[in-house]
């Protein structure tokens, strides 16, 4: 069986004191852990923390990733910039970013592609907002969000994980129900097999207020291939219950 990802999304949080003491918590209680674990950190650290984690089992991630590969992009990190710190993950197109940086679908599977260029795994977000659930258009919206990438990347595609992660979900306490999240997760699965080959070995995780209550029961789903966790994972004993209950 393929191996989970636990991967936390650590957003605009952190300082150099804190990063050591989550950090360190983190490799002490993950030694053992069954599934990937990756923390995505804020640019300015991922120095910082590739340190920390060396000779763990844990992965460093970044956030977002320039569109361009260098030039005159003031403020922008590059996909090779990353790659010099050692970064094996990168969160494309976030809801947060799409929606507070107008990141469109074309510009987030520009931004898939830049990273798999230079060697890291684009872990790309796609998710519906609340309107578009109630609205029933759920399926239409995430496929269309997923074709964008599948484009511009072609067979590539395999490479990549898929964090299907409903917006209304994000930061509100409110999950989806494993059920509510597997049904669409076996979409996005289909949609794969329908592109690739290789559909069976992406992994697909889910992400929107997953704690260490909840990560159990997602995690069981056929369909779903680990976490992409905020809020908890910035405290460390909830981090490491979410990886403890992966496989
Ligand atoms: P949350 O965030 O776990 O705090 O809901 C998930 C995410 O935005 O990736």
């Amino acid at each position: 069986m393929k191996k989970q990802l636990i991967a936390g999304n650590w957003k605009m949080n952190g300082s150099v004191t804190a990063n050591e003491a989550l950090v360190k918590a983190l490799v002490a209680g993950s030694a053992q852990a069954a599934c990937h674990v990756a923390v995505c950190v804020p640019a300015p650290y991922l120095a910082q923390v590739q340190g920390l984690v060396a000779g763990s089992v844990i992965a460093v991630g970044a956030q977002d990733v320039s569109q361009h590969e260098s030039g005159a992009f003031t403020g922008e990190v590059s996909a090779g910039m990353l790659k010099d710190f050692g970064t094996r993950y990168c969160l494309v197109g976030h809801s947060e970013r799409r929606q507070h940086h107008g990141e469109t679908d074309a510009v987030v599977a520009i931004k898939a592609q830049r990273a798999l260029a230079a060697g890291i795994t684009p872990v790309v977000c796609v998710g519906e907002t609340l309107a578009e659930r109630e609205a029933g258009r759920t399926e239409e919206v995430v496929k269309r969000q997923l074709a964008a990438v599948i484009h511009t990347n072609g067979h590539c595609i395999s490479e990549i994980v898929l964090a299907y992660e409903p917006v209304w979900a994000i930061g509100t306490g409110k999950t989806a129900t494993p059920e509510e999240a597997q049904q669409v997760h076996a979409v996005l699965r289909a949609q794969l097999r329908a592109a690739t080959d290789h559909a069976e070995r992406v992994l697909i995780v889910y992400g929107g207020s997953m704690n260490a209550a909840n990560a159990n029961q997602l995690l069981s789903q056929p369909d779903i291939d680990g976490g992409l966790v905020g809020g908890a994972s910035l405290k460390a004993a909830d981090f490491l219950s979410i990886i403890a209950a992966a496989h």
